[in-house]
């Protein structure tokens, strides 16, 4: 494996190999890798000739008062996992590599970007399309992959991806989640025991309406309801709503299909995490039905 620094050597060296004919395939992460990470890792793997891994902690996708002077970072211990999956090139920009200081263009995105995510973290799409679309043009994949975990930073990628005509195929990774369900998350190392015992209510919840939803209820307000129950007094709610998986704009009721997502704070941490109900939205959140 190749640990690059460079953005210039980077592309360099990715076109010879794109000249051999290899394909190129792409991870874009924050690091402190865990195996939500390894899952997308590995399908990539499987699919390309030549995979480019990025970890790089992206300023612009973080506001005022948010985690980013303490968001986890293990430089060598994400390396060595990356080194074992085989991957061909470890991209660790530097800020001033990615944002030199007269940086001054940013991607905007629309309406899929707006609610949600969105509303409660102003600025954070527009930093991932910017940081996103930097990435895909020094890697230049013709595919990349990201997880149905963060499914609103997926519509958006589609989205973008189709409305700038980008030549990239956007694959998808189904959510990883520990036995008990919480979904992983680097940032689920915040948590004390009790606060991680309080967060399990989330996938609790979720699952609650999903098992409804498969066993015939269509009502909007009796899934949300079921999923708030289990989240009620342990989760400090931002939202719990279901929308549809690529333009997130609110579904019709009888829910046919449709994502339930929810995202809060534990504590001091804030958490997301989301499933889909229907075939439809399950394929569309990488998983297999
Ligand atoms: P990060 O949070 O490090 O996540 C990198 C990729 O891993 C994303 O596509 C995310 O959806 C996926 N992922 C995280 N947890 C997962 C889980 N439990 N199961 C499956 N996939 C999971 O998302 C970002 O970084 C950044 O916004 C980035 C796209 C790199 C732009 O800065």
């Amino acid at each position: 494996m190749q640990v690059v620094r460079d953005g210039r050597a980077l592309r360099g060296r990715i076109d010879v190999c794109r000249r051999t004919g290899a394909t190129v395939g792409f991870v874009p992460t924050m690091g402190a890798l865990h195996e939500g990470h390894l899952s997308l890792v590995r399908k990539a793997r499987e699919a390309v000739k030549c995979l480019v891994v990025s970890i790089f902690v992206n300023p612009l996708q973080f506001g005022p008062g948010e985690d980013l002077d303490r968001y986890p970072r293990d430089e060598e211990g994400d390396l060595a996992l990356l080194e074992k999956e085989g991957v061909d090139f470890a991209f660790l920009p530097g800020e001033e590599e990615l944002y030199p200081p007269d940086f001054d263009t940013k991607v905007q995105p629309g309406a899929v970007a707006r609610d949600l995510e969105g509303a409660f973290r102003p600025g954070h799409f527009t930093g991932v399309c910017t940081v996103v679309l930097k990435l895909f043009h020094l890697v230049g994949p013709h595919a990349a992959w990201f997880g149905a975990k963060d499914a609103q930073q997926l519509a958006v990628i589609r989205k973008m991806v189709r409305d700038l005509s980008m030549p990239v195929r956007i694959e998808v990774g189904p959510t990883v989640r520990e036995p008990d369900g919480l979904a992983l998350s680097s940032r689920n190392r915040y948590l004390s025991r009790e606060e991680r015992e309080r967060a399990l209510s989330l996938s609790r919840g979720l699952f609650a309406a999903r098992r409804a939803h498969e066993a015939g209820e269509r009502s909007g307000a009796v899934l949300l309801d079921l999923a708030r129950r289990e989240m009620e007094g342990l989760v400090d709610l931002d939202y719990l709503e279901i929308r549809d998986p690529h333009t997130f704009r609110p579904v019709p009721d009888p829910v046919e299909n449709g994502l339930l997502l929810v995202a809060g704070k534990v504590g001091s941490t804030r958490l997301i995490d989301n499933t889909p109900l229907g075939k439809e939205a399950a394929r569309a959140a990488g998983e297999e039905v």
